[in-house]
């Protein structure tokens, strides 16, 4: 069975997308900072900002999946914070990139996360496609460096699928729907800002899913959409998930400004979104097992 190195194995997404491989059979090996993330992995160690790669990470595998980047909402945007945002994406595709192309290795794909902050932190009722451009503010010129990044293994005739992602909804600790419920199951639900913003999301599954597709299927390629086909704003997201934990949905919102003093240029995560469309996904023929919200929820908090 075909090798599959993924980088930022460790992650929240990582973690679950390797056991899935595993479970079918794959072997899966992850890249990683440091040795100790999983005892139950082959880990190749790596150090993006200085340069250093282990070789047989890269002679070993057969489909590279880039998962690898500083968590977008972990820590106020300072610039500082803005550059690692960006470098740990790029200097570690370029990092691989240039490993795979020093060793002439014939990868079967190498499948790169990216995010619907690519569209902007824009809400308005536009339903973004696939063949929309880039956004100019910080994560849609950050998304777009990271899908060039990304896009270079073209260059070498590799087929290079980007799964342009929504927020992430899984059971894990540490994940954002595992923050989002803090407040719910205190009964204190409420929206962010004017709760008009859309809220794009995926189920973990799904998107697993959809990155083991990506490996066996040769029509995943270039880019894609990954979020349900599901228009959910903040509010009726909100209004659903204290309906799935049977909470009360009365509070009042959480003002924009309130939560741009606290977190500053970063609040814009919360406070912004626009609609997303998962049509070139569904075209291809991809069946969502979750596409409502609701049962998305019910099946991870019931
Ligand atoms: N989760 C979501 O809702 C969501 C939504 C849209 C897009 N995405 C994208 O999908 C990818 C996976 O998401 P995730 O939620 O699994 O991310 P995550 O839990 O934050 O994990 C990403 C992994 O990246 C590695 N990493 C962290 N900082 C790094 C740095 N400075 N340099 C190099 N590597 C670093 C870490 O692995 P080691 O410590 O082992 O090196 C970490 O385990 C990310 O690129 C993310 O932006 C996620």
């Amino acid at each position: 069975m075909a090798q599959v190195l993924i980088s930022g194995g460790s992650g929240v997404v990582g973690k679950v997308l390797c056991e899935k491989l595993r479970m079918k059979g794959y072997h899966v090996a992850i890249l990683s900072r440091s040795i100790n993330k999983s005892k139950k992995l082959k880990t190749y160690l790596w150090d993006p900002t200085n340069n250093q790669i282990d070789p047989e990470a890269i002679s070993s595998s057969d489909y590279i999946i880039h998962l690898a980047g500083a968590n977008i909402a972990e820590k106020r945007w300072t610039v500082s914070r803005k550059k690692l945002i960006l470098d740990s994406r790029v200097q570690s595709a370029n990092l691989i990139f240039n490993e795979v192309k020093k060793q002439k290795k014939e990868l079967k794909a190498f499948i790169s996360a990216s995010a619907i902050g690519y569209y902007g932190s824009i809400t308005s009722d536009t339903i973004f496609t696939e063949d929309n451009h880039a956004a100019n503010d910080f994560l849609g010129q950050t998304c777009l460096v990271w899908e060039q990044a990304a896009r270079q293994f073209e260059t070498l005739g590799i087929r290079t699928s980007i799964l342009r992602t929504g927020l992430v909804l899984n059971k894990e600790k540490g994940g954002a729907l595992s923050k989002m419920l803090i407040p719910v199951k205190m009964g204190f639900a409420s929206s962010m800002g004017n709760g008009k913003q859309y809220l794009p999301w995926i189920h973990i599954d799904d998107l697993c899913e959809l990155y083991i597709r990506a490996i066996e299927n040769i029509s995943i390629e270039g880019a894609f959409n990954a979020v349900a086909p599901d228009f959910q704003t903040n509010k009726s997201f909100t209004q659903t998930l204290a309906k799935t934990l049977n909470k009360p949905f009365f509070f009042p919102n959480i003002p924009a400004f309130l939560l741009k003093l606290v977190l500053g240029e970063m609040s814009v995560i919360l406070i912004k979104g626009s609609r997303v469309s998962a049509n070139k996904l569904i075209k291809n023929g991809f069946i969502f097992k979750f596409s409502k919200l609701n049962s998305a929820l019910r099946n991870l908090l019931n």
